[in-house]
């Protein structure tokens, strides 16, 4: 086992993780560890682009507003302003940093306009914005001599005084954290790293589902761990179905097909061709993602099938060329023409917008962890994200984030004397079959009974499942030596629990959550709290 010290330590390597590292690196030393390979991320599959008031017909106070409305009455508004406010600035250090943004030909930049937006204001790079952002930050990191990045390294555990022998429970308001331990995917080491300053950048939980558009490393590994850690969660019943994946069973994850391609234009159409948005909504098939969502579940529902469609093939070839190259291509390579033929789409689970809680400044309610990005809770989306406000929360949470911890960081010292991780009763097992199955499962019922839409029934009986396998996985856990999915699978099932629990907490309809016992919106607006 290896010991390493840092002061900044920084879990994940999406927008969030660089972002942050970028910034601390001014002020320490930074280690970045990271589960897969360095731009495997949620991250770099974004597609629409960022959201952030460049235009002069453009406002703060519609950004603001348009973020509230979709938020369903849970945003924080000092947050929603401080975000949108503090945009335009973290926006121009993206494009010094390296990243490209596309430009019409006057030479301004070509924003797109996506669900629940008033204006066009999406800065993107033609349907690859993720892809850009995690191109530009990696190659700054590379070249930054104090940040050392390092693949295929495993966040476990956060280190606290449990692990030093002292109980702690949910009350207590002093739990610390002292760093991480770590499983190395190559050498099956797990070592300590003890930091002054620990940064959760661990993204999402999309595969708690059977049906999403995130890449497999979104396992909610940084909400179990904070939940492990006995830290505070907050709102995680809130979870985002995009409305628009590619219908194609035998694709998983499911490819994304942008919002942006609605706001292009494109719109949902039931199988005999007829319009059916304007029956649910006024804004039609630009309503905000809750309301689209739903809407499609039910006209599925009605007709048997597994999809709707989406009609964008009144836009010219160049256009949908020039704007939408990447989703062009993926239709084609499985027979869709996306000019002439209708895109067959479905919703798939997208985006956690609870999460960790955290304060103004990045700060969750363990000392010495700050949290950013897709895995933190800031107060910005209450119950439903506005589009594109995701990569722009990231950016303006690690500047808040760098700011405090390099203010903070020379009044804290390591945490020595943590124990070695202990292994010993454990044994290599071959039963990967037992994960694989546990891992499908929970996938299963979270989809049938934990999606679009709840009944108290729905959650109850996912409950009931839940607690089989989880007891069969910690049991398992207990005399088997660590593997990534062994503790991936882990991570999904207390993830699960935890959008259940939350979700049984919540007895109203409100933005994601839709519940068929309580249809309606409550008076009492509040935040679930785990
Ligand atoms: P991520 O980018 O997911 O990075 C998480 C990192 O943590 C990864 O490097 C991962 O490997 C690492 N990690 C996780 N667990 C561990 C562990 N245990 N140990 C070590 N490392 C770990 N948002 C927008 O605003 N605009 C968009 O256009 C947009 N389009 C999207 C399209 C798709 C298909 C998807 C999936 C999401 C989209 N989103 C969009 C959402 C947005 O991309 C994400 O919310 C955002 O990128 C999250 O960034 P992050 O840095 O928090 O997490
Ligand atoms: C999309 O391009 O539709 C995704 C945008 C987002 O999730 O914010």
């Amino acid at each position: 086992m290896t010991e390493r010290k840092v002061d900044f330590l920084v879990v994940g390597s999406g927008i969030a993780g660089l972002s942050f590292a970028l910034k601390a690196a001014e002020k320490g030393k930074v280690l970045i560890v990271t589960k897969s390979n360095e731009d495997e991320s949620n991250t770099k599959y974004a597609q629409g682009g960022v959201a952030a008031v460049v235009d002069k017909a453009d406002s703060f106070e519609k950004h603001i507003q348009d973020t509230e409305i979709a938020g369903a009455g849970l945003c924080d508004p000092k947050v929603v302003a401080n975000v949108v406010r503090e945009a335009p600035e973290r926006i121009e250090e993206l494009i010094t940093y390296g990243t490209n943004f596309d430009k019409a030909s006057s030479g301004l930049y070509d924003l797109a306009k996506e669900g629940g937006h008033s204006e066009h204001r999406i800065l993107h790079y033609k349907d690859i914005t993720g892809f850009e952002i995690e191109r530009a930050l990696l190659a700054q990191v590379h070249a930054h001599p104090n940040i050392e990045l390092i693949t295929h390294y495993f966040a476990i555990d956060l280190i606290t005084q449990h692990h030093l022998g002292t109980f702690v429970d949910r009350q207590s308001t002093d739990i610390t954290c002292y760093g991480i331990y770590a499983l190395h995917t190559e050498t099956h080491q797990v070592d300590r790293i003890l930091s002054k300053v620990t940064v959760m950048a661990t993204g999402g939980a999309g595969h708690i589902y059977a049906s999403t558009t995130n890449p497999t490393i979104a396992t909610g590994d940084g909400i179990a761990m904070v939940y492990r850690a006995k830290g505070k969660l907050r709102n995680m019943e809130f979870i985002q179905f995009h409305p628009t994946s590619l219908y194609n069973p035998a694709e998983y994850p499911a490819f994304l097909v942008s919002e942006a391609v609605r706001g292009f234009g494109g719109i949902l159409k039931r199988v005999n061709g007829e319009p059916f948005m304007e029956e649910y909504d006024p804004r039609g098939s630009l309503a905000p993602r809750d309301i689209v969502a739903r809407a499609i579940d039910s006209e599925m529902k009605k007709s048997g099938l597994d999809y709707v469609y989406l009609d964008v093939r009144h836009r010219s070839k160049e256009d949908i060329l020039a704007h939408f190259p990447n989703i062009y291509a993926k239709c084609l390579s499985i027979g869709i023409d996306m000019c002439q033929d209708y895109i067959p789409v479905t919703p798939a689970a997208h985006y956690q917008c609870g999460g960790i809680w955290v304060d103004e400044y990045g700060r969750s309610s363990i000392q010495h962890l700050y949290a950013c990005g897709e895995c933190a809770s800031t107060g910005l989306h209450g119950a439903n994200r506005l589009a594109s406000n995701s990569l722009l929360e990231a950016v303006v949470y690690a500047h808040r984030i760098a700011e405090d911890a390099i203010a903070s960081i020379a009044t804290i010292s390591f945490q020595e004397a943590i124990p070695a991780w202990d292994d010993t009763n454990t044994s290599l097992q071959n039963e990967d079959i037992l994960v694989t199955h546990n891992l499908r499962e929970t996938q299963k019922f979270m989809s049938d009974y934990v999606g679009i839409v709840r009944s108290d029934f729905r959650l109850e009986r996912a409950l009931r499942r839940l607690k089989l396998i989880h007891d069969e996985t910690e049991s398992f856990y207990k005399q088997t030596k660590l593997s990534v999915p062994l503790c991936e699978l882990r991570n999904v099932i207390q993830s699960a629990y935890i959008v259940i629990k939350s979700a049984q907490s919540r007895k109203e309809s409100r933005g994601l959550h839709y519940t068929t016992d309580y249809p309606e919106l409550s008076n009492n607006l509040a935040d679930t709290l785990l």
